[in-house]
């Protein structure tokens, strides 16, 4: 909720995106692991992901962040902040930010990663969104990229099918129209998820050693139903809570946009809030799970596709590792 004294919002005033040219469609699938396209379309609504061949999750932020440019007059050296959202990161350190930041050259920059997994865009968005209403910055870029084929295993059924690569990217600037912009978010984390949803090694818990390599502690480890009831109470409850606290009735919402990791979590979520599927962000049959970029995603190609409109209610919400849940209300600026 607004609060009374507040004079500036965070707006997302351009958009971008950036997925890989290559396709693994489910028929791929099903020559690596014992699964068929029928099984992965009806418990996930995945049909094809993107796979990042060549290169990294800060070669595909920079994509990303340039196609959005493309459509301002904004240049690089004016951007103030830099924050990648990802748990892919190119390396521990340096941030991923700043390998982004030297990419597009946006000299006069800062920036850092969040990770905080498939939540990351929406904490991103948050935390962007406070660094413009302190009034200190104008031009905030926040970034979701993930290449989460290197740390898919691909002998694992349970798991390889659900994740693609991609990034996408918004520009927050402020705005005195207090009708348009972020406008309120309701974010949580809870440790108490990091069993069933995780990389073991390469941290300081557990360093890369040939055992842990032999172990395949360095893919994604997750356990699919229990995070998978988790998600549908996390972000059905926070999206729906959202929308009590702003007053918000279904007639009122545009659009869900949901993180995209099973279209069963996706629905689940509608449901709660009373909204139809016309009314829900979808390109999960296109690209699978990219963790930090499926939101920017949906919203980039539902903008591009005329689908959105400036004055539209928007609802973000995010379930993942962690855990880390939330939702986020904005209204749209872009004409
Ligand atoms: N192809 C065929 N069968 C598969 C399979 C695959 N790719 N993956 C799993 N199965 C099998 C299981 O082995 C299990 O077989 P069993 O009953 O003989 O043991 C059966 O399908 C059902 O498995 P289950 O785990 O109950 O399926 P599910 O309906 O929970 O769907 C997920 C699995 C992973 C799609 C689902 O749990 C999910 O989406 N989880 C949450 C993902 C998420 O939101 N993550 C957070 C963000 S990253």
């Amino acid at each position: 909720m607004q609060p009374k004294n507040k004079k500036i919002n965070a707006a997302i005033t351009a958009v971008g995106m950036y997925v890989p040219e290559k396709i693994l469609d489910n028929k791929y699938f099903e020559s690596i692991v014992d699964t068929t396209d029928e099984w992965i379309t009806t418990r996930t609504g995945i049909k094809e992901r993107r796979i990042l061949e060549n290169g990294a999750s800060s070669d595909m932020a920079a994509y990303a962040i340039q196609d959005m440019l493309k459509t301002t007059n904004v240049k690089p050296e004016e951007i103030d902040v830099i924050i990648v959202a990802t748990v892919t990161p190119d390396m521990f350190f340096p941030a991923t930010a700043c390998l982004v930041q030297e990419k597009i050259g946006a000299k006069k920059a800062w920036g850092f990663d969040l990770s905080a997994a498939c939540s990351g865009f929406l904490f991103a968005l948050q935390t962007g969104a406070s660094l413009i209403e302190s009034g200190t910055y104008k031009k905030v870029v926040v970034v979701g990229s993930d290449k989460m084929s290197a740390i898919t295993d691909y002998t694992d059924r349970n798991n390889c099918i659900l994740f693609g690569d991609a990034a996408s990217a918004v520009l927050l600037e402020p705005t005195t129209e207090l009708q348009y912009g972020i406008k309120d978010s309701i974010l949580f984390c809870d440790g108490s998820g990091k069993d069933v949803l995780n990389m073991k090694a390469g941290g300081s818990l557990n360093p890369a050693t040939k055992e842990t390599v032999e172990k395949r502690w360095h893919y994604i480890y997750q356990e699919g139903k229990t995070v998978f009831k988790a998600a549908v109470k996390g972000m059905a409850d926070v999206s729906y809570d959202i929308m009590q606290k702003n007053g918000l009735k279904p007639e009122d919402v545009a659009y869900l946009v949901p993180h995209q990791a099973n279209l069963r979590i996706i629905d689940a979520t509608a449901e709660r809030m009373g909204i139809s599927r016309d009314k829900v962000m979808i390109n999960i049959d296109k690209y699978g799970n990219t963790t930090a970029a499926t939101i920017p995603l949906c919203l980039t190609e539902y903008y591009r596709g005329g689908k959105v409109k400036r004055g539209d209610n928007l609802i973000l919400a995010s379930f993942g590792a962690g855990y880390t849940w939330g939702a986020i209300y904005l209204t749209w600026s872009i004409d």
